[in-house]
């Protein structure tokens, strides 16, 4: 069976010292009977990796960290960039791909995602490929269509193996950070529906293996019934994971 995985996506939020903080309270309500039936990662803005870490390996939970973004290139001139080997460097052990807010703000294409991930794999780390429809896709076209060429494209050039250790996240436009979730129905569908493009491409045993989260104004409120359903696997939060409690009480909703 697969373990949910609750990751905190904060974006451009919390300096390190706000990032420090919250990971401690984080660690001081935690019960650490929940990582028997969770997996938790945070992926704070890159400054913080270290940092945060620090606080999790310092309180002796297994809490891990992920980045929000990574460079495919090994190194060299690529200002501001940062490579998947500075990131395992750091304690990263997942990286976020082609998040939509980089897709949509910083003109990421599908191409790009798919030598991020393919570079995060080579690194030995998670990638957490992020797919998902805007509202004029929703209406006007089929978005089962667009997200699976979305997967499709992400996932291309990899292997059994490969595809096994990634994790989806379907994350519809319109639902983030706008306090408009999509409908467990309506989660349940997509991440379904890229499951099975997934057992289509590679076979139903690494179908079985990969997780597929959703993401979209994940809150206390909505993760009970978003986590029952069969193919969703866990979230991607944005809000909720900047605070303590809330990001505490969804990983217990899911434990
Ligand atoms: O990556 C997480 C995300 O985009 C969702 O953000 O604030 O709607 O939970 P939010």
């Amino acid at each position: 069976m697969r373990i949910p995985l609750i990751a905190g996506n904060w974006k451009m939020n919390l300096g390190i010292a706000e990032g420090v903080v919250l990971s401690q309270n984080i660690c001081n309500n935690f019960d650490k009977s929940w990582l028997d039936r969770v997996d938790v990662l945070v992926c704070p803005p890159a400054i913080g990796l270290r940092p945060c870490l620090t606080v999790f390996e310092f309180e002796r939970l297994k809490v891990q960290v992920g980045a929000q973004n990574v460079h495919w290139q090994p190194q060299g001139a690529y200002t501001g960039e940062l490579s998947c080997d500075m990131l395992a460097s750091a304690g990263c052990t997942a990286v976020i791909v082609g998040h939509s807010e980089r897709r949509n703000l910083f003109g990421e294409t599908n191409e790009q995602v798919n030598l991020k991930l393919r570079a995060v794999l080579a690194q030995g780390m998670t990638p957490i490929a992020c797919v998902g429809e805007s509202l004029a896709v929703r209406e006007g076209h089929d978005p089962v269509e667009y997200v699976c060429a979305q997967v499709d494209a992400a996932l291309a050039g990899i292997d059994e193996a490969e595809a096994a250790r990634c994790v989806i996240a379907y994350e519809p436009v319109w639902a983030i950070g706008t306090g408009r979730t999509a409908t467990p129905e309506q989660a349940q569908q997509m991440c379904a529906a890229i499951r099975a493009l997934v057992a289509d491409r590679f076979g139903s045993d690494v179908a079985e293996q990969v997780r597929v989260l959703y993401g979209g104004s994940v809150n206390v409120g909505n993760i009970d019934a978003l986590i029952v359903q069969p193919d969703i696997d866990g979230a991607l939060v944005g809000g909720a994971s900047l605070e303590a409690s809330s990001f505490l009480a969804l990983i217990k909703a899911c434990a």
